[in-house]
């Protein structure tokens, strides 16, 4: 018996990268996957080559009416929730002088608020289910914040402070609250910098290390949702070995 048969998880940003790594983990674990982003083709591919026990949910999480619809759509295929992922995140790293403001309302909503707005309704299905997990992808650069990553790290301390709060609130619940806060991760994160010398920069800084594979995250996430349920993990921080910041 898989240990997470008879689970479903829901994934946001699992169309790439640590979403994409963590549906994969989550479903070779046992458990019925629902794969949320905005691209379908992408999700399409993923469900095909995971097999069964898959569902996947189109949506633009930058836009507060789609988040708000994305549980209550997976409760409709599933009718269950165990274990929220709200992993979906951008990162338009800029100095704040040059930032594009519309473009770091966007990233807030995907990366905070969307993440909210999905974890508040999980709450009511995760008591239902007898408790569950509600894991959150923040980022060291919500411990640290650096030149260019003001908005970026406003978004994930952000997370941090909610996750805190709310694990406090459904402590008695049954309800896990896991804050992941990787270093840098291989993932397409670092090429959608639209500020030219803030992406070569990282690029460079990147090169100068092995970073972490989104796969190395999602082995954390779970070894979180798989311990024993007295066991609540509040914050894994993992960065590669390399990175000094
Ligand atoms: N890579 C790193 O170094 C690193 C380090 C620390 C934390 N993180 C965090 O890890 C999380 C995952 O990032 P990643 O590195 O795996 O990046 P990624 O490969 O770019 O994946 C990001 C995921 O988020 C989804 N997404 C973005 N905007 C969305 C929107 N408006 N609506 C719905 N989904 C959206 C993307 O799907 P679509 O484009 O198909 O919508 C994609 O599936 C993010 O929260 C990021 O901040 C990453």
């Amino acid at each position: 018996m898989k240990p997470m048969a008879g689970k479903t998880a829901l994934v946001t940003g699992a169309s790439a990268g640590i979403g994409e790594a963590v549906a994969r983990h989550l479903h070779g674990l046992g458990a019925r996957v629902a794969l949320a982003a905005r691209r379908a083709d992408r999700l399409r591919a993923l469900a095909a080559d995971l097999g069964g026990e898959v569902s996947i949910h189109p949506c633009d999480l930058g836009d507060p009416g789609q988040a708000r619809a994305l549980v209550p759509q997976v409760l409709g295929h599933w009718g269950a929730l165990d274990i929220l992922v709200a992993n979906a995140g951008i990162m338009p790293l800029a100095p704040v002088a040059e930032a594009d403001l519309d473009a770091w309302r966007t990233m807030i909503e995907v990366n905070l608020t969307s993440a909210i707005t999905v974890a508040q309704a999980s709450l009511a299905p995760l008591e239902a289910a007898g408790g569950g997990d509600i894991i959150l992808v923040a980022s060291v650069a919500g411990l640290a914040a650096a030149p260019t990553g003001a908005g970026y790290s406003a978004t994930k301390a952000g997370l941090r402070a909610f996750g805190e709060a709310l694990r406090r609130e459904t402590a008695r619940l049954g309800i896990r609250v896991t804050l992941i806060s990787p270093g840098l991760v291989a993932t397409e994160l670092q090429a959608g910098i639209p500020h030219e010398e803030t992406r070569e920069a990282l690029a460079r800084w990147a090169g100068t290390m092995t970073p972490l594979e989104p796969t190395d995250v999602a082995e954390a996430i779970s070894w979180c949702v798989t311990r024993p349920a007295h066991v609540c993990i509040g914050e894994i921080v993992l960065r590669p070995t390399a990175q000094d910041r």
